[in-house]
């Protein structure tokens, strides 16, 4: 059972911190597909305390999305503790967690993200500065290094839990690899053995397979789900299916993934308004109808829709073409 800082969760199943996708709309059909955890998008520590209007609205939890972990990042002591006690004071998130493992250059410049992760002692002080400052539980996500020469993920994971670190997630990629090459998960497991606070491991889960193995042949007390689960919430639902019960459920069906995909614009409407949601969703909808039959025109189409309903028209009539013709499955 995964437990982190006396919260439990009801399965083992972790939606990754996505930034530009776990926002409340994604994170609740997450959470409406079974996720015992889910993880919301990366924030800015200077952004919380100037106030930007931005910063401010990406730190919204619904209640139904609890229990919910709230990343931030900073890569300086003062604004990082101090964004973590405004979160701590003015959300209901019930985890504040650290990010680690950002590897773009705009966040490692300014030493926050991936750029922790050649300083364990750096690690600690943060940490335990941000623990002492809080009443949530604080956690790390992390990349197992910065490069294959600087590879710190058990010393660097130790500091966290030395630290009052409550859990680790750890994506097993170093920074240099950015999302190239394959997770590690050989190092995910040297950190599971040599901690004792929860290891959630993280990078290329892409079936339900690709869990039970992770829990099983790695000893993680989690597995985080990513790309996995963009546009296929479904990914969520049927490895908490088959962990449970050892099947597997079927497939989505092409308009159950559009149904879906409506409900996830209805809320990011309701979150954004329809002019910005529309746009975000060109990207949702791209993955949605991954793996669909003739998808070809309709997702040119999707990139110059501009409302709703242009939305809605393009994608169910798509649908009936192909539910007219289910046995051509050419894409
Ligand atoms: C679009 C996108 C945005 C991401 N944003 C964040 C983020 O805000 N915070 C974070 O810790 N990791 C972020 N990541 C990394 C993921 O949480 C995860 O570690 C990585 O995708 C590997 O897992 P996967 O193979 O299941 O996708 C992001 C990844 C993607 C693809």
């Amino acid at each position: 059972m995964l437990e982190i800082g006396g919260i439990k969760m009801k399965n083992p199943v972790v939606l990754a911190p996505m930034a530009g996708v776990c926002n409340p709309a994604f994170r609740l059909i997450a959470k409406d597909f079974g996720a015992g955890l889910v993880c919301a998008e990366m924030v800015s520590d200077k952004g919380i305390l100037l106030e930007n209007e931005k910063s401010l609205k990406m730190l919204y939890v619904d209640e139904r999305e609890k229990p919910l972990s709230l990343q931030i990042f900073g890569g300086e002591r003062e604004s990082l503790v101090a964004a973590a006690k405004y979160v701590d004071k003015n959300t209901n998130a019930d985890i504040i967690d650290i990010n680690m493992g950002c590897p773009v250059p705009k966040i490692t410049k300014c030493d926050a993200g991936a750029r922790w992760l050649l300083d364990p002692d750096k690690i600690y002080e943060m940490v335990a500065a941000t623990v002492d400052a809080v009443q949530k539980p604080v956690t790390v996500k992390m990349r197992v290094g910065w490069d294959e020469d600087h590879i710190f993920a058990v010393e660097n994971a130790q500091a966290v839990e030395r630290a009052g670190g409550a859990a680790v997630a750890v994506h097993g990629r170093t920074r240099v690899q950015m999302y190239e090459g394959r997770a590690n998960w050989d190092i995910i497991k040297q950190v599971k053995d040599n901690v004792s606070i929860p290891v959630i491991g993280n990078g290329d889960i892409a079936t339900p397979h690709d869990a039970k193995h992770a829990l099983e042949a790695y000893g993680v007390d989690g597995v985080m789900i990513g790309r996995g689960a963009l546009g296929n919430p479904w990914m969520l639902y049927r490895t908490i299916k088959f962990l449970e019960t050892g099947e597997i459920p079927q497939e989505p069906t092409p308009r159950e993934k559009i149904d879906i995909c409506m409900l996830h614009m209805d809320r990011l409407i309701d979150l954004k308004g329809e002019y910005v949601a529309v746009r975000e969703m060109r990207k949702h909808t791209a993955w949605y109808l991954k793996g669909l039959p003739k998808t070809g025109s309709v997702r040119n189409e999707v990139n110059i829709k501009t409302t709703r309903e242009e939305m809605r028209k393009l994608l169910y009539d798509y649908i009936e073409e192909v539910e007219a013709k289910p046995a051509d499955k050419v894409s």
